[in-house]
């Protein structure tokens, strides 16, 4: 396999070139889009890989219509031959035109052999026809989707409970890319499990030993936006008292996953794009440049290309958050899953509680699976939890459910300050201010101090039997 590079300076070429070959890659130069074009056409040598420039000739005008023009051309010859571009930083919207258009990757000038040999890999590695991705069977090579078992059986996907023909499709995805360092958008309603899948990419990648760092990038207040990202020095700026360390260093040879990426403000997109584009940063009030090894793993439950469209999300950060992206389908469109998620959430619980003999009856099966659960699967574990709490029989049945939804939607309601709650509203806490399970503790204490010791009289003030009760109080880990 060749890679074959299309430059008109010579000296990117041979630069280029010796990169390559350092790494063990064999390599060809074309100095023109003709002369490139006659080797992809003549097939002599088998090219795996194409790297171009997006301006050719000294006269030439510097808006990159020739390179697209060209990648125009290879991709019509060979539509499955990954392309990289490379683009000067000022000329990132030439790059986004590639994209479009089936590009497999950018890079901004100038870049580093580290980028360049980072970049290449990936690119092979997803690319369809030399895919060095193997299957996780050998039963499984001639294109056979693998099986849930045959899944589990080389990877750990522990933490992902379903057997849908969209999880397990997804399953295997995640096992092909998760060795790569190719970056992944997780798409996907709230409560989908994007952060479990985040999880298992990291669980199953070669970075595993290393840090996976959480950051809900959504809500670094923009001000604040770098330092919690790059760090800070010691006197940076009046409150930085101490030097701290940064998310891109705590995850430094982990992965990094971006939460709410969607929820972004565009000035803190830039400064991201930037790093992810140059894999260096300085933490503020230093200038000392650092490198970003890190894999960058993002989720969001907003419609990126909505938002691209209106402006609010920029499209050359999309294409370098996303060369694959994994979309979660809501739990309505997965109800064949609910059963095991069920049962999954009974078990945890039912041990977390000490009720070891709890299961599910038939009907509270059938019932879970009639409903829209559009909190998706966060929804029907916390509907589990509640009804584990609540219950007194060992065997759920569909009331038992139906009631805790019944006072979970009331909380809700409360929550929201619906109109229907008018005297009691006063006196509730500011919304915001507390969890329910803050609340519920606040309310529990409160009927232990109104009667002490009297476990009879606060279950009934509480409105709960004693054993709900006493589930509570070993809940919040309290003493009567
Ligand atoms: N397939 C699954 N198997 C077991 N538990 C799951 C699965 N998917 C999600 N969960 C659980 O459901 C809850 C919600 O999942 P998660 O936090 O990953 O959702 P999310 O898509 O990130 O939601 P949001 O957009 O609100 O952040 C978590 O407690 C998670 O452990
Ligand atoms: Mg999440």
């Amino acid at each position: 396999m060749t890679i074959l590079i299309i430059d008109d300076d010579e000296a990117v070429c041979a630069s280029l070139r010796l990169a390559l070959k350092q790494a063990g890659y064999s390599s060809a130069a074309a100095y023109n889009p003709r002369e490139a074009l006659q080797i992809l056409k003549q097939e002599n040598e088998h090219i795996g890989l194409v790297i171009q420039d997006m301006n050719f000739g000294k006269n030439s005008d510097t808006s990159g219509t020739d390179g697209i023009t060209l990648l125009q051309e290879i991709k019509a010859l060979k539509p499955n031959l990954p392309v990289i571009l490379m683009t000067a930083w000022a000329s990132l919207d030439i790059a986004v035109r590639g994209m479009r258009l089936g590009a497999a990757d950018f890079l901004t000038k100038p870049w580093t052999n580290e980028q360049i040999l980072l970049s290449v890999e990936t690119a092979l590695q997803l690319a369809p026809e030399h895919s060095t991705v193997q299957h996780s069977s050998p039963n499984t090579a001639q294109n056979n989707a693998p099986s849930r078992t045959e899944l589990d059986a080389q990877h750990d996907f522990s933490n992902i409970i379903g057997n849908d023909p969209a999880i397990v499709k997804m399953l295997a995805l995640i096992a092909r890319i998760a060795p790569t360092q190719a970056s992944v958008l997780i798409t996907g309603e709230s409560g989908t499990g994007k952060e479990c899948v985040a999880d298992a990419i990291h669980r199953n990648s070669t970075r595993r030993a290393a840090p996976f760092v959480k950051v809900n990038v959504g809500s670094i207040t923009p001000s604040l936006f770098e330092s919690e990202m790059f760090g800070h020095v010691k006197g940076a700026f009046t409150d930085a008292k101490f030097d701290r360390e940064g998310r891109f260093e705590a995850a430094h040879t982990g992965t990094l996953f971006l939460d709410e990426i969607g929820d972004m403000p565009l000035d803190a997109q830039v400064k991201l794009l930037r790093v992810l584009q140059d894999r260096t940063f300085q933490a503020v009030g230093s200038s000392k440049t650092k490198t970003a090894d890190v894999r960058v793993v993002s989720a969001t439950n907003r419609n990126l290309a909505t938002m691209i469209q209106h402006s609010s999300f920029r499209e050359d950060l999309f294409y370098r958050l996303n060369l694959i992206t994994l979309h979660l389908p809501p739990l309505r469109e997965r109800k064949g899953d609910i059963p095991v998620l069920a049962e999954y959430f009974l078990r945890a619980n039912a041990q977390l509680y000490n009720r070891p003999e709890m299961s599910l009856s038939r009907n509270a099966r059938e019932w879970l699976q009639g409903q829209h659960f559009a909190g998706n699967i966060r929804e029907l574990k916390h509907l589990i939890e509640r009804t584990v709490l609540m219950a007194d029989a060992n065997t759920l049945a569909a009331d038992d459910f139906r009631a805790a939804l019944n006072l979970q939607e009331g909380e809700k309601n409360n929550a929201q300050g619906a109109e229907t709650l008018t005297s009691n509203q006063e006196s509730l806490p500011r919304v915001g201010s507390m969890s329910l399970d803050e609340i519920e503790r606040a309310m529990i204490l409160k009927a232990i101090e109104a009667y002490p010791r009297n476990i009879t009289q606060i279950a009934e003030a509480l409105g709960i039997s004693r054993n709900a009760l006493y589930r509570r109080l070993e809940k919040y880990n309290i003493q009567v």
